[in-house]
């Protein structure tokens, strides 16, 4: 049961001449103080068209407005301030959320359309760099809640495999590499010689021309060139992996910018066939009518990032046939993809419309970008280390009887880490901070993880039942019931805007009104409502716990 669109439906029947049920859902607000109503409908934007003014439009609808759920009506300047049968209200919407267990808040109505989502993608040979978390994470639960709103999602992890870049770093490995150090600390050392070939090429340009000639190697299937490439990528493979065991997250491809390697010829002959490939300097061009053009071929005739790109949103289309197709990259790479999206529709494939770049702002330590470049690098899988152990010393603090510390710890420490990230809107540029992530208190994951289990341990404590969805109609468990009755919009929204921190910002306020509730209220009293109580516990236990789930964290039943 969605309570707005029941109150749309018997509005609607009062103003179907003059308003669309959307429009009313839209219009519904709700008042910022609960004495006012739990729902107020405004009349002004009708006073021009019925030519009355908004108090009398208010009295009308008022005075015709009658649905079950209703208790009262009461007409305040203008709008129709709606009061509802608390325990009606609360009985169902229980019952609903009893019912559907981690379904709740599922939508349904499409039809599995296949939404393709391009998030990770790290660079090989190179760590896994903060963008790359930020990418991991927000990709990881935007995915969750594609599925929740009824979408099929296809993960892949677009390596950054492939490129000049390769060349040079073999270049740099023949000249200097040591073979033993790189064994032991394979992404490391990779990274100290790509940075060293830099240094020396700044004095020694032609080091640029074998890197580039090593990459045509590469590109024409050079048999020594392959057999370094593999390696590089093998042993970042093993590193990623790591840091994807740890926040328990999977692909369903690792086709990487290699993959298209064989793919390339065929996008440029349909480009060629389009007459939309132009010589420009040497080099081959895509001219854009709304920005600059799209470089598909170098001078030496090596493809680019970009053809890549084009080749693969073919491959994806073909292979998946994608409704969407989205690419969670940062928003330095805005340009590209408006010219990806704009190539693929001048070539006339209209499923492009379906596709579209999810960008987000950077992660800042002391307010400034935490970069890769010149070896000043932040190690996440330390990052990530570092996070469970000061969790676990929280819980050796706080709870030194537990005896799941150790799986505890992790959950907590890479919840909180992936928690801070995305209750931020998206596009805005994070701080990072450990100690701010892992306080227990503040909009932090442990606190909603700690708010979970505290609910499951008054669960334990006392032994539900039997389920009892009538409920006392006490302002703070109004509350809870109001608030769990918004998650469902809260999962179509963050759907809408591609934005996890929706979910984010949802379990706080649930947490805040659960933990409002536990303190005004004494939940295993022996009495006639103690069942009823609990029932309510047992529902911000599900949703809380499925909330986590769609931001891609642990919710454990103790900590
Ligand atoms: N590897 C790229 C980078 O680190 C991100 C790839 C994003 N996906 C894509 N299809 N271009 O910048």
């Amino acid at each position: 049961m969605n309570i707005k669109v029941e109150m749309a439906n018997s509005l609607v029947g009062i103003l179907h001449e003059h308003l669309e049920k959307e429009e009313i859902i839209s219009l519904l607000e709700i008042p910022k103080s609960a004495h006012l109503g739990d729902y107020a409908f405004p009349c002004f934007s009708l006073a021009k068209q019925l030519r009355k003014s908004p108090q009398a439009i208010a009295e009308e609808v008022a005075a015709n407005l009658t649905i079950p759920l209703i208790e009262k009506v009461k007409v305040v300047n203008g709008y129709v301030n709606i009061f509802l049968k608390k325990s009606v209200v609360s009985s169902c919407i229980l019952k609903e959320i009893i019912h559907k267990k981690e379904n709740y808040g599922h939508h349904s109505i499409r039809r599995n359309g296949t939404l393709i989502i391009d998030f990770s993608s790290p660079n090989i040979a190179k760590p896994f760099s903060m963008g790359h978390l930020r990418s991991t994470v927000i990709g990881n639960s935007l995915a969750l809640i594609a599925e929740k709103n009824g979408y099929k999602p296809i993960k892949i992890n677009h390596l950054g495999d492939w490129g000049t870049q390769f060349g040079k770093l073999m270049v740099a490995y023949q000249l200097w590499g040591d073979k033993e150090k790189v064994i032991q600390n394979p992404i490391k050392e990779l990274l100290k010689l790509y940075v060293t070939f830099h240094k020396e090429a700044e004095n020694n340009p032609s080091l640029n021309d074998q890197g580039r000639y090593w990459f045509k190697k590469l590109e024409e299937n050079d048999e020594e060139a392959v057999e370094l490439w593999k390696y590089f990528r093998e042993e970042s493979l093993k590193e990623f992996n790591k840091v994807y065991e740890m926040l328990g997250i999977s692909f369903d491809s690792f086709n990487g910018e290699a993959f298209y390697n064989d793919k390339i010829e065929r996008v440029i002959h349909l480009l060629e066939k389009e007459q939309l490939l132009i010589p420009s300097d040497g080099a081959m061009v895509v001219q854009l009518d709304d920005f600059p053009p799209c470089l598909i071929k170098k001078k030496d005739g090596t493809t680019l990032y970009a053809t890549r790109d084009l080749a693969a949103a073919l491959y994806r289309q073909e292979t998946y046939k994608f409704e969407k197709a989205l690419y969670v990259v940062g928003n330095e790479q805005m340009l590209h993809f408006k010219q990806i999206f704009s190539v693929l529709a001048k070539m006339g494939y209209d499923w492009q419309t379906g596709m579209a770049h999810i960008p987000f702002g950077m992660m800042l330590k002391d307010g400034k970008k935490m970069s890769t470049r010149k070896g000043k690098v932040v190690l996440l899988e330390e990052v990530l280390k570092e996070a469970i152990e000061l969790a676990l010393q929280n819980i050796e603090e706080k709870n030194p009887r537990l005896t799941t510390k150790e799986e505890v710890a992790k959950q907590v420490g890479t919840g909180a880490v992936i928690f801070h990230d995305l209750k931020h809107f998206r596009l805005s540029d994070i701080e990072f901070s450990l100690h701010d992530m892992l306080r227990f208190e503040g909009e932090t994951g442990p606190y909603v993880q700690y708010t979970h289990a505290r609910a499951c341990s008054l669960l334990r404590k006392g032994k539900m039942q039997k389920m009892d969805e009538q409920l006392l109609a006490d302002e703070s468990s109004w509350n809870v019931i109001k608030t769990l009755e918004s998650f469902p919009e809260s999962v179509k929204r963050a759907m809408d805007n591609y934005d996890p921190s929706e979910i984010a910002k949802y379990v706080i306020e649930l947490s805040k009104a659960f933990n409002k509730y536990y303190a005004s209220t004494r939940i295993l009293k022996e009495d006639d409502h103690k069942q009823q109580r609990l029932t309510l516990v047992y529902a911000v236990t599900i949703v809380l716990k499925e909330g986590l789930r769609l931001l891609g964290i642990a919710a454990p039943q103790e900590m």
